[in-house]
């Protein structure tokens, strides 16, 4: 079973991603902690760190490629669960195109809705302790444009697909997880191995 969990920053993937990956025994793969442990890389961490530090999207050459890495050394698990990646048209199109090469079958898009005054009232407060340099207001502000306007259309590539759930993500933590545990329950996927 794999899964996408969707949503602006601040909805709560990350959140709802730990949940999902213990109860379903799945391996979480969240494209931002995979990046922020790079910054100490001396190949990569300079780049990336430009990036991360204005709230722009990481190139694609060097994400799906920091993504294909984390999933080739873990092909052996039950599934994933992606958090922060597919972000935009051309990212989604290369995770077919990957999955399809190794076998693995994306089965749902959990997509958590938000407003953006709630998504900047948490990413705020949570910058108070984070120690992310993109969780201040200008960052934050960017972060969430390039949501608007990158990556929240690919929603219906995956709608498209027939691969779309909707939750709204301004409930509490443990209501968002129970209705994903619905979800995931529903579609049977947890009884199959695939
Ligand atoms: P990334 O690390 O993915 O950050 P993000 O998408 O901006 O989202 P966050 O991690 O801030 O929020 P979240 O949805 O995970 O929410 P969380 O659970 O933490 O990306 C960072 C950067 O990396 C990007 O800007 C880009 O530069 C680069 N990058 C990453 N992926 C990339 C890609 N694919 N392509 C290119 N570049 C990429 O929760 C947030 C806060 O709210 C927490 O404090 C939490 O405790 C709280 N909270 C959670 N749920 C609830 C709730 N239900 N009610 C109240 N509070 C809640
Ligand atoms: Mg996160």
């Amino acid at each position: 079973m794999n899964i996408i969990i969707f949503g602006p920053p601040g909805a709560g993937k990350g959140t709802q991603a730990k949940i999902i990956a213990q109860e379903n025994n799945l391996v979480h793969l969240s494209s931002g902690e995979l990046s922020r442990r790079l910054l100490n890389d001396k190949k990569l961490g300079e780049k990336i760190k430009k990036y991360l530090d204005s709230g722009q999207l990481i190139p694609n050459y060097l994400i799906n490629n920091i993504v294909e890495k984390f999933i080739q050394t873990n092909l052996s698990c039950n599934g994933f669960i992606f958090d922060g990646y597919p972000r935009n048209l051309g990212q989604a199109k290369e995770l077919d195109k990957f999955t399809k090469k190794n076998k693995i079958k994306i089965n749902l898009v959990i997509n958590l809705k938000l407003s953006e005054k709630e998504a900047l009232r948490r990413i705020l407060l949570r910058g108070k302790i984070s120690g992310r340099s993109d969780d201040n207001l200008k960052i934050v502000t960017n972060r969430l444009k390039i949501y608007r306007e990158r990556t929240a259309p690919i929603l219906s590539y995956y709608r498209n697909q027939k691969k779309l759930k909707n939750i709204d993500g301004q409930q509490t933590i443990a209501q968002i997880a129970k209705e994903i545990r619905r979800i995931i329950k529903e579609s049977g996927l947890n009884k199959k191995s695939l």
